[in-house]
């Protein structure tokens, strides 16, 4: 196809996401406020985006809207509207019903439509269009994530003088689960469309470099991804991709120093006191997800609760939980799970009524109040049964600056690659995470000390800042990586 010119006054850094870092509400009176959209994703790239100035194409969140927010420090915004049965089919449907519960080891069983498909290909098609409308002339333009896997392959199509990079937030599958999915080859070779393409881990870049040879029988090489390091390469006729490993972070330095304020650690102790000062403070923070292992906590609690392992006395747990997707209909059904869950343990253990266990909140809480939240949690509880990274996680060690606290961490995140000496456990070993959770617990105050340097030394050394310059700096190279010829 004819390729399209590119426009005089475009960016020359532009970011692609389902996603504007700001979501539109409609407030009942009528009136229009954005407000910070959920998700990692956004946690992630905002404050890049804020410090190297460009464009962000996405969507911002409601139906059949095209406008802008008011301009948000130095990000040039390009809104993408989607219609409601776009909504349905391509975010709700072969994004949210297809993709998450297939790269997340199908906790859900996954629904493949064909109309899903098709429209999943179209609105890709219209975030590839006004990716190519955004950017300038050699511009370098970073597509992020599962909603928008084709967008690599179409870009080049419209912009062959751009550089295309591809992030994907989310765990790359095994091979095997990868196979289930009937439009496999198109997607592989969607992101193949891009010069470099990143996963958070080694273990997802081979399973793409293995399925870029047997489904789009291109050559690769064969040797071991390293961290940020040992990129692997596939040969797409006169074109190198390079796929690599580069682990997400957060901003670890601006967290650090915001818990470190007088308002936040005031904030912090008068949570603790408004709770009825108990001596544990357990913590959950989490978009309501299957993936989350919300309900993996819960029941820890409830049999720690009823073996006398926990006393309800001196214990509380406080679950935020965003809401997310709340059309989809595995979400629905998770959500009724886990509230009969917090009701069950309030109502069989709570020591008065006074003083429930499990404090609940289903509702995204304001960024000062989180860290307030952090820096007043004994023990924090992420346990997923399978999660890309998990900010969260880093999030609480940058708070704990006081070295106290204690992190449970499910090994099936990305973090517990990084997190070594958090308290880790299997969640779906249920006797295993309640001894985790009870270590954690009754950790002595030197080894709490002890645990927490560790970890904070990992994620204060390795923060978003970092994450960003080496795949855009991988990005940005020339590869000159040895090719091993595809024999199968
Ligand atoms: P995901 O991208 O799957 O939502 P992450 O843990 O990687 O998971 O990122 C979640 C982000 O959303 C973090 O920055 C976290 O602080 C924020 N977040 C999650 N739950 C809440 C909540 N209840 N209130 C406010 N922020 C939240
Ligand atoms: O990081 C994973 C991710 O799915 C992002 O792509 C997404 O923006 C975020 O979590 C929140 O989900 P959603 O955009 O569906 O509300």
């Amino acid at each position: 196809g004819p390729s399209r010119a590119a426009p005089a006054d475009g960016a020359q850094f532009v970011v692609v996401a389902n996603r504007l870092p700001v979501d539109k509400e409609i407030l009942p009176d009528g009136t229009v406020n954005w407000k910070r959209s959920p998700g990692g994703l956004v946690t992630a790239l905002e404050p890049i985006l804020r410090a190297n100035t460009g464009a962000w194409v996405g969507w911002s969140g409601i139906p059949d809207s095209d406008d802008n927010p008011p301009d948000i420090e130095g990000i040039d915004i390009h809104a993408v509207p989607l219609s409601t049965q776009e909504i349905a089919e391509y975010y709700e449907g072969f994004s949210n019903a297809t993709l998450w519960p297939l790269y997340h080891d199908v906790i859900v069983k996954p629904e493949y439509h064909r109309e899903w498909w098709n429209t999943y290909v179209e609105v890709n098609r219209r975030f590839a269009e006004a990716a190519s409308k955004a950017a300038g002339d050699g511009a370098v333009v970073w597509v992020q994530d599962y909603q928008l896997q084709l967008v690599p392959k179409m870009l080049r199509m419209l912009r062959p003088d751009v550089k295309i990079g591809f992030f994907l937030h989310i765990p790359f599958p095994p091979v095997e689960l990868f196979m289930q999915m009937p439009w496999r080859t198109e997607i592989v070779e969607g992101l193949l469309g891009a010069d470099l393409i990143g996963f958070h881990l080694p273990g997802g870049a081979q399973n793409f470099l293995f399925l870029a040879r047997r489904l789009a029988g291109q050559a690769t090489s064969k040797g071991t991804v390293g961290v940020r390091s040992r990129f692997g390469v596939v040969q797409v006729g006169f074109r190198t991709v390079r796929v690599g490993a580069f682990p997400i972070s957060i901003d670890s330095g601006e967290l650090a120093a915001l818990s470190k304020t007088k308002k936040i650690r005031d904030r912090a102790a008068e949570i603790r006191k408004e709770l009825g000062n108990p001596k544990t403070i357990m913590l959950g923070v989490d978009r309501l997800d299957y993936t989350k292992g919300i309900d993996v906590r819960l029941k820890a609690i409830s049999e720690l609760l009823a073996e006398k392992r926990l006393d309800p006395s001196e214990t509380v747990m406080i679950q935020l939980a965003t809401p997310s997707r709340e059309r989809v209909e595995s979400y629905i059904q998770m959500r009724a799970g886990i509230e009969q869950l917090v009701g069950n343990i309030n109502g069989n253990h709570s020591s008065t009524v006074s003083r429930p266990v499990v404090q609940y909140l289903h509702r995204p809480v304001p960024r000062d109040e989180l860290i307030a939240f952090f820096v007043a949690a004994d023990v924090m509880l992420v346990t997923p049964l399978r999660d890309g990274m998990n900010l969260v996680a880093k999030e609480y060690v940058a708070c704990r600056s006081d070295l106290g606290g204690a992190l449970v961490l499910s090994e099936f995140t990305g973090a517990a690659a990084e997190l070594r000496s958090a308290y880790q456990a299997n969640p779906y070993d249920l006797d295993g995470v309640k001894d985790a959770i009870e270590a954690a617990v009754t950790q002595s105050e030197h080894e709490g000390r002890r645990r927490m340097r560790a970890l904070r030394r990992q994620v204060l050394a390795h923060d978003v800042e970092k994450w960003a310059r080496s795949f855009l700096g991988t990005l940005g190279e020339n590869s000159e990586t040895e090719l091993e010829p595809n024999r199968g």
